[in-house]
């Protein structure tokens, strides 16, 4: 087996036939107590009085647990301690728990939180950018200015100038497992938590403070989430928390999920952003400056709101060389539920702003915008002369995107479908097509410098055999598979001689959520050291039977050489422990090269960058705004791919939830700050008939430049952006309606379409 083989997901047949085991799959203990949460069903204000009397005497309530109860820490926030796990006395949004019940089964504990009398003393909530904005209220003292050069000097010369704004919606993570935990207390006040986390080291540590213990007293195993896409980085500590709280009182074990309505109305989502425009630029569309203001509304807790907004600036230039540039970032604080990461971390929202300002030039200009989004490219050679620096600073070595925009406008044939749109366009008055181009640069590294590292633990056994441990997360990526054939082709055996284990922080300590897209590059890194640790004990030890040198053993096809002898990696293995060889090892790895002042928004916060492009064809029709997408051509560098077919499988994935979140998914709150689409019914995320129709996606096959992982790249993320090309196509059509510009706000959904094609029309 070659390391970068396309094998399928470890756990694919299991996924397929229903068998694979998410933390509500587990078999419980007897006796095991149920949890539901008792919510506020106001957005801001004082609880006045809790009558709990009812909800303590329904059928199968063992307990009624307020804040009064916790012994210990009352927060789940992973940043700044602001997030109470039940509240206190005030309220913050509609869905904060204020009350758990503890309960026989899941539905009695759930019927019982129905119960609580509550009575508040309600404030006005704080719930758009203009009423947050005119309170102050924020996440930090003020808004952060990221800036390069002299942007309004070089506006005020430009020879065209434009500005604009735009909403960007948010976007419910919708994982098809929702959140969940099970905590099972041990022997001496120690406890066991399985939870559906992307970041096992964070619950441990929540759980511990919950609990009042020192972290060596709780021990989190994750097999694999159902989906995370970031909504699981935070979102599952309070389930983790209450479940341990409720087991280390009743001495049972807990366990607590949320149906998919409280899941949507509790947890945090993709933050929204207004994002308003000025840039400046020249006859071929060359920017010479832009202006950014980002809005964004985080909700009651700051959770990851900071370096959410910080990556959207560290984005506002994606692609495009910006001579000059001024990033402002207002972090709003809201009476809603409380915003959190999700697939591209913020780096979505501004890449989304760019991409609008070079549409906006474009159609000003009534030049083809894929020629002004060349032109505005960053330079692809690494020594090239002159500026190719990003606005906070970074040299950009490392520029996939001017060969890959060539060959994805020659695979998908874009101009010639391109005039055949305008003929198309000309001739039909109902339905009308779009087709645009949209690329991706996206940054790779978590931007708090500390978090990217990784630790591995791997053992051989006596057999050959080889149990495989690493601080990351499956939720479906195939992370696990991709790291598996690290490991198998360290000691050169084949894949089924390695077993894959749950992440468990008894056996790696300390680790980083599996986030930031990082997961194979750091784990598969850390890995490769525990495997190579191991491997040069047994070279060490071969070569000395055999007085021969270490650096000429060979591990290769499930056998290993040494001089004349040729064994089986089983044998050398068994002879190893004869022989008194330690065969386990632990593995470390540390991102190298990157440094980074987030308030001066200066240095190198990513190791390197992964790019894409894609290109969509829509239709719609004028009379209802209904649009479909007809055809996506996608490609992708995923460096040498670890494993092409999960990689496409990322891309894939990527690009539909893209699409998804600019056009169907829709969140609507009312006036009181109530979640009014908290359920499929009414919140559209694409279904499999949504994809295109054709559907063309391929990798870029180059090694990264930076010594990652057998030279590949980070995967899981970027290709979330490719989606934005739907969004340009739709503005495209829209725009053969007529002379205006379309300005869609996202998401462009069916109604947002008609009412841009009405404005587009009759020019309002
Ligand atoms: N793919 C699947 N199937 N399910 C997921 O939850 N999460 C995404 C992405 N791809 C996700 C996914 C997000 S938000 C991230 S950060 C990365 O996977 C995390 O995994 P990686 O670092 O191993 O790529
Ligand atoms: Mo991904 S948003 O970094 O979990």
């Amino acid at each position: 087996m070659s390391v970068t083989s396309p094998l399928p997901h470890d756990a694919a047949p299991l996924h397929v036939t229903g068998s694979a085991r998410y933390i509500d799959d587990i078999p419980t203990p007897t006796g095991t107590l149920h949890l539901a949460f008792g919510q506020s069903e106001i957005a801001r204000g004082r609880i006045t009085e809790m009558d709990l009397t009812t909800v303590r005497s329904a059928p199968g309530v063992i307990a009624v647990l307020t804040a009064d109860d916790l012994p210990f820490a009352n927060d789940v926030s992973p940043s700044a301690h602001d997030e109470p796990l039940l509240s206190g006395g005030t309220v913050h949004h509609v869905g904060q728990a204020i009350f758990a019940v503890v309960a026989r089964t899941h539905l009695a504990a759930r019927k019982a939180a129905r119960l609580g009398k509550v009575t508040y003393d309600e404030d006005e909530p704080l719930l758009s950018v203009e009423q947050a904005m005119k309170a102050d209220s924020r996440f930090e003292d003020g808004p952060r200015i990221y800036e390069k050069g002299d942007t309004a000097a070089a506006i005020a010369a430009a020879p065209h100038v434009i500005e604009g704004s735009m909403e960007i919606g948010g976007q419910e993570h919708f994982y098809l497992e929702g959140q969940a935990a099970l905590a099972v207390p041990g022997e001496g006040g120690d406890m066991l938590v399985h939870s559906s986390t992307q970041h096992p080291t964070e619950i441990q540590h929540k759980v511990a403070e919950a609990i009042g213990v020192p972290m060596h007293g709780v021990r989190v195993e994750t097999r694999r989430m159902g989906g995370g896409f970031g909504g699981k980085e935070s979102q599952g500590n309070a389930l983790a928390c209450i479940c341990a709280v409720a087991a280390q009182r009743t001495g049972k074990a807990c366990k607590m999920r949320y149906d998919r309505d409280d899941d949507m109305v509790i947890t945090g989502k993709r933050h929204d952003f207004r994002i308003t425009y000025r840039a400046g630029f020249d006859d071929t569309g060359r920017i010479t400056g832009v202006e950014f203001m980002q809005y964004t509304r985080g909700g009651w807790a700051q959770d990851l709101t900071l370096p959410v907004a910080d990556r959207a600036m560290l984005h506002a230039d994606n692609a495009y060389l910006l001579p000059t540039a001024r990033i402002e970032s207002h972090r709003l604080k809201t009476n809603m539920q409380s915003a959190t990461a999700y697939r591209g971390f913020g780096g979505p929202q501004g890449v989304v702003g760019i991409e609008r300002v070079i549409d906006h030039i474009a159609h000003e200009l009534g030049l083809d915008p894929v020629e002004v989004r060349k032109r505005n490219y960053y330079a692809e050679a690494p020594n090239v002369k002159g500026d190719n620096t990003t606005p906070y600073g970074q040299l950009v070595e490392d520029f996939e995107l001017h060969g890959m925009t060539d060959a994805l406008l020659k695979s998908s044939d874009y101009a010639a479908r391109r005039a055949a749109i305008a003929e198309w366009n000309a001739t039909h008055d109902i339905i009308k097509k779009g087709i645009a181009f949209s690329p991706v640069k996206f940054g790779i590294s978590f931007t708090l410098t500390h978090l990217n590292q990784a630790g591995a633990l791997v053992h051989v056994y006596q057999d050959g055999s080889v149990h495989l441990n690493h601080g990351g997360t499956e939720m479906g990526q195939g992370l696990f598979q991709k790291v598996a054939q690290v490991a198998a082709s360290r000691f050169g055996i084949p894949l089924d001689m390695v077993k894959i284990t749950a992440t468990d922080t008894a056996k790696v300590p300390n680790t980083s959520a599996t986030a930031a897209s990082s997961g194979s590059d750091l784990n598969g890194m850390a890995v490769k050291a525990a495997c190579d640790t191991i491997r040069d004990r047994l070279a060490e030890f071969l070569a000395e039977r055999h007085q021969a040198d270490a650096g000429a053993v060979r591990f290769g096809d499930g056998q290993v050489q040494v001089a004349d002898a040729t064994y089986s990696f089983a044998e050398v293995a068994g002879m190893a422990y004869a022989g008194r060889v330690s065969l386990s090892a632990t593995g470390f790895y540390k991102t190298p090269k990157v440094e980074w002042d987030r308030i001066k928004g200066q240095g190198r916060p990513f190791f390197y960058f992964a790019h894409g492009a894609a290109i969509t064809e829509v239709a719609v029709d004028t009379l209802t705004g209904e649009n479909r997408i007809l055809r996506a051509d996608i490609l992708h560098d995923a460096g040498a791919s670890l494993n092409p077919a999960l990689d496409i499988g990322q891309v894939e994935g990527g690009y539909v939830q893209g699409a998804g979140w600019l056009t169907t998914e829709e969140l609507v709150w009312d006036d009181a700050g109530r979640l009014r689409t908290h359920a499929p019914s009414t919140y559209k995320i694409p279904a499999c008939s949504d994809r295109p129709d054709v559907f063309n996606v391929a990798l870029w096959d180059c090694e990264n430049r930076e010594d990652t992982i057998y030279r590949s790249k980070a995967v899981g993320e970027p290709p979330f952006m490719l989606g934005i090309s739907a969004f340009l196509a739709l503005s495209d059509a829209v725009a053969a309606c007529g002379n205006a510009y379309p300005a869609l706000d996202a998401p462009a959904t069916a109604e947002q379409v008609w009412t841009a094609i009405q404005r587009v029309r009759h020019g309002v």
